[in-house]
């Protein structure tokens, strides 16, 4: 099956139809955000459902009922998903958590005059590269992705699900300095200890927690911990929907994976591209 079978093209980036409808979408064009709403933004494969690990449990102080018992996407729904509209968003209580694939001119008005607090995970493109090249292969609801050379073309000029990462992050880069982002890296997170990161992100959230209660959060969002919790690792999800006996949503979990993949021309090119793509781009990626 093709883009044209699988996908819609929704303000100029490929959205998967299984997921994302047109009732949902419009549904999030006239979302009503809370000012102490918080919203993660990722480009797919950048560590979202990490921090829909790591947020909730920092709000709830390290309280893990709401990841062991809800599902990522009713726990932290992405509101351009086909269910958003159907959990009543509107009745849940403050501190509400988000998640979303959008680029950021593509977010609905009530944003940009509410301004609720964002998170923005970004991570390595060539790790994303080949974390999708997995997850496309898995999931019947995506384009597979064909012979590498050919998703990377895709990849590199945005003809995949949300575009281009490109223009993903440098759009949320250059937001409005009047919006509150929060900006860390997939490899922040890996390199450093988890436990800095939850203490980061716990502090932009304005919420104190003891030494012991972060350390026991960084513990739980541990890959291998996330592994083993089927609220967070996809197994709930049909096999025909997401075939995770031939590659595991929650793969590796490792940063530079992509050197067991790209050849050193694809990497070169990949580089060579980014450099041309982001070169008005003022901020120190720390992935290298
Ligand atoms: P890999 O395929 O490289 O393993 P997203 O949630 O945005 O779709 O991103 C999925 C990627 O994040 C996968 O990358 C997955 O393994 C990784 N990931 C999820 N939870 C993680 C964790 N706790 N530690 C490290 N990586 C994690």
């Amino acid at each position: 099956m093709t883009e044209a079978d699988l996908y819609t093209l929704y303000k100029g980036v490929y959205v998967p139809n299984a997921v994302h409808t047109p009732e949902s979408l419009k549904y999030y064009e006239e979302f009503t955000f809370r000012p102490d709403d918080i919203v993660i933004v990722t480009y797919p494969k950048s560590g979202t459902t990490w921090m829909q690990e790591i947020l909730p449990l920092i709000l709830s102080g390290g309280d893990p009922a709401s990841v062991e018992t809800l599902p990522n996407w009713d726990r932290v729904p992405w509101l351009e998903e086909t269910r958003a509209p159907t959990l009543k968003l509107e009745e849940r209580p403050s501190p509400r958590l988000f998640t979303t694939h959008f680029h950021y001119n593509m977010m609905p008005p009530s944003f940009f005059q509410v301004k609720p607090k964002v998170v923005y995970v970004m991570r390595n493109p060539k790790d994303v590269f080949t974390s999708s090249f997995h997850y496309y292969n898995i999931s019947s609801f995506l384009v597979k992705p064909g012979p590498q050379s050919e998703f990377l073309q895709k990849f590199l000029t945005g003809k995949v699900i949300f575009g281009s990462w490109f223009d993903h992050v440098k759009g949320w880069l250059n937001a409005k300095e009047e919006l509150q982002i929060m900006y860390i890296s997939y490899e922040e997170m890996i390199k450093q200890d988890l436990n800095d990161s939850v203490s980061r992100i716990a502090q932009f959230l304005g919420k104190s927690l003891e030494p012991d209660v972060l350390k026991k959060i960084a513990d739980k969002c541990l890959f291998k911990n996330m592994k083993n919790n089927p609220m967070s690792n996809y197994s709930v999800v049909p096999q025909e929907f997401m075939d995770q006996t031939k590659s595991q949503f929650l793969r590796k979990g490792v940063a530079g994976d992509w050197r067991n993949l790209l050849t050193p021309e694809e990497a070169q090119h990949f580089d060579a591209v980014f450099k041309e793509k982001m070169k008005d781009v003022n901020y120190k990626f720390n992935w290298d």
